[in-house]
């Protein structure tokens, strides 16, 4: 395994790109199953997660091949509909070929993805709207099996103790496309992730209305063909950049960015008194030493995205006064805390709140990465820290950023890899 070592106090300065959104990938590569003919999604970036699932649909019959950030899924039918435990156990998303699987064979066998770090990540949700459709479902070693003779449209009220599921809405979503009637998915999330997969499968020749709003209407159809894609920017990753310029006090153009996906938390930024200023596609990031700390709540899309949690308690861990972090969606997304304070932070997590008191500087540590976000939090922690950092376990960092020690070297950190 590898770690990544960080030489903090580089302020950054330049222009980077932001790449294409894998949190858009994932399903939308799953939606192929949905169709035997040829389709070709752009702006994919190359990531482990995307790795993991072009892997999936291959296991399932689909010829796929990944160049320069384009996939090509060619025509030809899905030879199977099982996803394997070994498959849906390295990453979790996965479980969104559930949707298509049966909305085009009206059987799927796919394996229980299991927790991870960052919560028990139930899918009690996915399961109660596919059943709503008309699938019958058991559960068989670690496997849910889902058959249906007919998938008919259906009223399906998905929200569930967190609020809306990004996934459970795409499953379902993809289930009902080829279902006979009309389905209303009711508390649906309203991601911009989900909108790309609707705005896809409407490509594909799916009838979908409300999409990005939390009621979603499918009348079905009777097949879908192929289609080509432009993946849309990761609104996650730009705003880790953006993070990355304040914490380290420098002067960055962030490149490729939807600006409108960016509400909460530039909304949150203003209230820090971050200097930022955008363009249609990009945005200016000058850091400066008079933010102010904030409170804030993660909350479903259009709220604060709790993949941006960890990130910003590193920015209010260097940030004057006392902020205080809660996380709605995941209420045990804190094993960053405690890598922070080896750095010397002061935060106390109190339940799903964390009080960050901010300090003027960090210290360079060994710290070990949990998550994907959570090692982009140390990441940027080690970039505005005196001394090294040194940040193990970083394939978790891989799934989701794309090239991002280059990005970031491009931009004048110090930054090298070395092995564990
Ligand atoms: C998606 O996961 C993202 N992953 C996650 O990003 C993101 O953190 C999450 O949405 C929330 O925004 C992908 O899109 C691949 P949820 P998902 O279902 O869909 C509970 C990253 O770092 N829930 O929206 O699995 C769940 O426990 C990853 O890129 C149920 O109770 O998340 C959570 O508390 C991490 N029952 C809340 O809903 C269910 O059936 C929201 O989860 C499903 C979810």
């Amino acid at each position: 395994m590898d770690k990544l070592i960080i030489e903090g106090g580089a302020k950054l300065k330049g222009e980077v790109t932001v790449s294409g959104a894998k949190n858009a990938v994932l399903p939308i590569l799953a939606a192929t199953l949905l169709t035997d003919e040829p389709c070709e999604i752009r702006g994919v970036p190359n990531l482990r997660d995307t790795t993991s699932m072009l892997k999936l649909l291959r296991s399932l019959g689909k010829a796929v091949e990944f160049d320069k950030g384009r996939v090509i899924v060619a025509a030809g039918k899905t030879s199977s509909y099982i996803a394997e435990y070994k498959l849906v156990s390295t990453m979790r998303a996965s479980f969104c070929v559930l949707g298509p699987l049966l909305g085009k064979f009206k059987k799927a066998k796919v394996s229980l993805p299991g927790g991870c770090v960052i919560g028990v990540r139930p899918v009690d949700l996915h399961l109660k709207g596919i059943k709503a459709l008309g699938a019958d479902i058991c559960i068989e070693a670690g496997y849910v099996v889902a058959t249906a003779k007919k998938l008919r449209g259906s009223y399906i009220y998905l929200g569930g103790v967190y609020g809306s599921s990004v996934l459970a809405t795409d499953n379902v979503m993809m289930a009902a496309v080829l279902a006979s009637g009309k389905t209303i998915i009711e508390s649906a999330a309203c991601e911009p992730e989900v909108v790309d997969l609707a705005e896809f499968l409407i490509k594909m020749g799916a009838k979908i209305k409300g999409y990005g709003t939390p009621v979603i209407e499918i009348e079905g159809v009777k097949h879908l063909h192929g289609a080509t894609h432009l993946i849309i920017p990761d609104r996650i990753e730009a705003g880790t950049l953006i993070l990355a310029s304040l914490i380290t006090e420098g002067d960055v153009l962030i490149k490729n960015v939807r600006y409108a996906h960016l509400g909460s938390l530039m909304d949150k930024l203003s209230e820090a008194g971050a200097n930022v200023t955008h363009a249609e596609s990009s945005l200016r990031v000058k850091g400066n030493r008079r933010l102010k700390s904030i409170n804030l709540t993660t909350l479903p899309y259009p709220g604060f995205p709790t993949d941006m949690q960890a990130q910003m308690m590193s920015l209010m861990a260097v940030t004057r006064g006392i902020s205080v972090i809660t996380e709605k969606i995941y209420p045990d997304r804190f094993m960053h805390v405690s890598e922070l304070n080896r750095m010397g932070a002061h935060i106390q997590r109190e339940g799903p709140h964390a009080i960050v008191e901010g300090i003027k500087r960090l210290s360079g540590a060994p710290v070990m990465a949990s998550d994907l976000r959570a090692s982009a939090g140390l990441v940027l922690a080690g970039l505005a820290a005196s001394g090294k950092t040194s940040v193990s376990r970083i394939y978790h960092l891989e799934r989701g950023y794309e090239l991002i020690e280059q990005k970031l070297i491009n931009l004048g950190a110090k930054v090298w890899r070395e092995k564990e």
